[in-house]
């Protein structure tokens, strides 16, 4: 098949299409680098010996894109392109909602332009909120969605438009992924988290002091009854959630009475912030020393996939448990302390969307304290 992927030079989008090339499909990316960066993709390439179109464009501009399916001649679209860190989500809402719904409804148009009817949605965990302080009962996908999270909600939109577009009687099969808490890095070492300038999650916080790059790392804790008073999380390997992708496009060629199919992927593991810390100092020899802090906004307590539907339907489970997860993250984080070499980005005259915004607009809460 034939596979255009959208946001593919990022953290989840690299791994994404290294494992649809190692299954066999052909894959152009569109990816503007305001986060990802080429060496990802090339790094894929030497890992599987095989080559990716890459188009350098802003997914939400619908003229570039026009061309770009032109000449793809695409079967599927897989779109990861987005602003995923939830803190900058708060930070910048503006962007979030532009740059997450505004590639879908370009998706949308040229799919429908180019008779493109398969489309897998990288959707996000944050969409069911919060299963509360007593950790609840893990997210089945028909759970109610009540996202206490700007990302979450901008997910929940773009959720619903394909809904409301396939209710409407376009020709589309699709498939929404809710990743649960995608952490880890490629087991070779090659491929893995690379911050540019994103806020970094708890695993490279994690490696950042174990490294001696920081003093500490601050643990959310504000007396929550769950197990040790942080956070309570469903961690699942990149390479994991990468297997998920090409499991959905496998599954949307299998008949079936719903347009939009939902699926999580996650391991159904609870792991507290405190366990992570262990988990991490037992694999890495290092101390990790922490302080605790005052959990920001819009965090959820609890959040766990519930995994029977995708067991089921699309035959794929988690393989790797934390450990593990620790391990690959700990390798990669060793070899790319600062993520990957600096590499040279393609010229600039495409970065006008939130790659550009995110360089030169401040934050809302900067410009309203001014
Ligand atoms: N990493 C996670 O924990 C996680 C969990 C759940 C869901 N997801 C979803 O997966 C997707 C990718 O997440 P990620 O962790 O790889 O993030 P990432 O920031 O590493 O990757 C996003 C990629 O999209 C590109 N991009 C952003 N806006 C673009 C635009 N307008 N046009 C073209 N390219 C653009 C960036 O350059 C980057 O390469 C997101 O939609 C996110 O919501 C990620």
């Amino acid at each position: 098949m034939r596979v255009l992927v959208t946001g593919g030079a990022g953290y989840l989008g690299s791994h994404v299409v290294l494992a649809l090339v190692q299954a066999g499909h052909e894959v152009d990316v569109v990816d503007d680098f305001s986060r990802g960066t080429p060496a990802s993709l090339a790094r894929g390439e030497a890992i599987s010996r095989q080559r990716v179109r890459t188009h350098a464009a802003d997914v939400a501009d619908i003229d570039a894109m026009e061309r770009i399916f032109a000449g793809a001649n695409a079967d599927a679209v897989v779109h990861l392109a987005g602003l995923r860190s939830a803190s900058e989500c708060v930070d910048r809402p503006l962007d979030a909602y532009e740059t997450n719904l505004t590639t879908t409804f370009t998706l949308l148009r040229c799919m429908t332009w180019y008779g493109v009817d398969r489309l897998v949605l990288s959707s996000s965990a944050a969409v069911y909120g919060d299963a509360g302080a007593d950790g609840g009962t893990p997210f089945a996908e028909d759970a109610p969605l009540v996202p206490v999270s700007t990302l979450g909600r901008t997910m929940v939109t773009n959720e619903q438009l394909l809904r409301d577009v396939a209710r409407a009687g376009a020709a589309l099969r699709v498939a929404v992924l809710r990743c649960f808490n995608t952490v880890g890095a490629h087991p070779s070492g090659r491929i893995g988290e690379d911050r540019n300038g994103a806020p970094s999650s708890l695993l490279t916080r994690l490696g950042e002091v174990a490294l001696g790059l920081r003093g500490h790392v601050e643990v959310h804790a504000d007396g929550h009854s769950t197990l040790d008073g942080t956070a309570v999380r469903d961690y699942v390997h990149v390479s994991d959630v990468a297997a998920g992708h090409v499991a959905a496009l496998a599954a949307l060629d299998e008949p079936s009475a719903e347009a939009v199919r939902t699926w999580n992927l996650g391991t159904g593991e609870a792991s507290s912030v405190h366990q992570v810390l262990r988990t991490f100092a037992e694999v890495t020899g290092r101390d990790v020393p922490h302080r605790v802090v005052p959990t920001p906004p819009e965090t959820v307590t609890t959040s766990v996939a519930d995994t029977r539907r995708s067991a089921a339907e699309l035959s794929w489970s988690a393989t790797r448990d934390l450990t593990q997860i620790c391990r690959d993250h700990w390798r990669w984080q060793q070899e790319h302390p600062r993520g990957y070499p600096s590499t040279v980005t393609p010229e600039t005259p495409w970065r006008r969307g939130v790659g550009h915004r995110l360089r030169l607009v401040p934050p809302l809460s900067a410009a309203v304290s001014r």
